[in-house]
């Protein structure tokens, strides 16, 4: 089944449900490569290790914009990926990212944030904060944390057309949480870099999102040494940083790059007031 997505500043993208492809429509798209994510890699974040099928979760396409568009993402130094996951279960356990961290960004002492949007279908973004073990400037966010020692957990669901700021410090993990395909856009530093370790050590996120009963269930990871209950906010402060959802982060990027130059100086920002 092919699934038209709206179309976001002039690209179109069509989206082949089962295959996670999408396609440009109108041949103007430019997409510097595709990742697929698949069964293998994913043994080290699921729940069940022993499945055999999915063998695809997920593919991300990576510098994806309208030719006409190149240059403002370049002067602006932003990546602009989309991914496409499909709406299978791995064994009980709902569809999902392998989950990161994001590294200090070069020339700067804070670690990358991100923005990212629901092109289409229904997420569920779980946000962990592992505890800080020194105030110390360090280069890597690896001599900065305990991961398995977490703080914070935050979880919101968001359905298409959302779009959600990811502070620095937060790993997260995108979850579908329908049996359709989901589609999100992420817009980012392009000298981000992500960091997986500290999600792969204790087999995935702080929970796992699982089907019992025909209903969504989130379960605490055993493999850390501390997870948090889950902390419910009813409204992300960080959001009023973006735009007002009415235009995708997308075109409001292309007619207003300045409003995006904290993702590539994110000290512009005492995040913690933003909390
Ligand atoms: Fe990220």
């Amino acid at each position: 089944m092919i699934i038209h997505l709206k179309t976001i500043n002039g690209i179109k993208i069509q989206c082949t449900e089962g295959e996670n492809k999408i396609l440009s429509l109108n041949d103007d798209l430019y997409i510097y490569k595709a990742i697929n994510r698949e069964l293998d890699q994913m043994k080290n974040v699921i729940l069940n290790d022993q499945l055999v099928y999915p063998k695809l979760f997920y593919t991300e396409y990576f510098h994806v914009y309208k030719n006409e568009h190149s240059k403002i993402f370049k002067d602006n130094n932003l990546r602009h990926d989309i991914t496409v996951m499909s709406g299978d279960l791995a064994g009980i356990e709902f569809m999902k990212t392998y989950g990161h961290y994001h590294e200090i960004l070069d020339g700067t002492n804070t670690p990358a944030p991100e923005v990212i949007e629901i092109l289409h279908g229904n997420a569920i973004l779980i946000l962990q904060k592992p505890h800080k073990i020194t105030e110390d400037k360090k280069r890597s966010i690896n001599d900065m944390y305990d991961f398995g020692d977490i703080t914070d957990v935050h979880i919101f669901k968001l359905k298409t057309g959302d779009a959600f700021v990811i502070p620095p410090h937060y790993g997260h993990i995108i979850v579908n949480q329908k049996p359709t395909v989901l589609v999100f856009s992420s817009l980012i530093s392009a000298r981000a870099k992500s960091i997986y370790n500290g999600i792969f050590n204790y087999k995935g996120g702080a929970y796992y999102v699982i089907k019992k009963n025909a209903k969504q269930v989130l379960v605490q990871n055993p493999h850390y040494k501390h997870v948090p209950k889950i902390k419910k906010v009813k409204k992300w402060a960080y959001n009023n940083i973006i735009n007002n959802k009415k235009v995708p982060t997308y075109s409001h990027f292309i007619s207003n790059p300045e409003k995006y130059s904290w993702i590539n100086n994110p000290e512009e920002f005492n995040w913690e007031q933003f909390a």
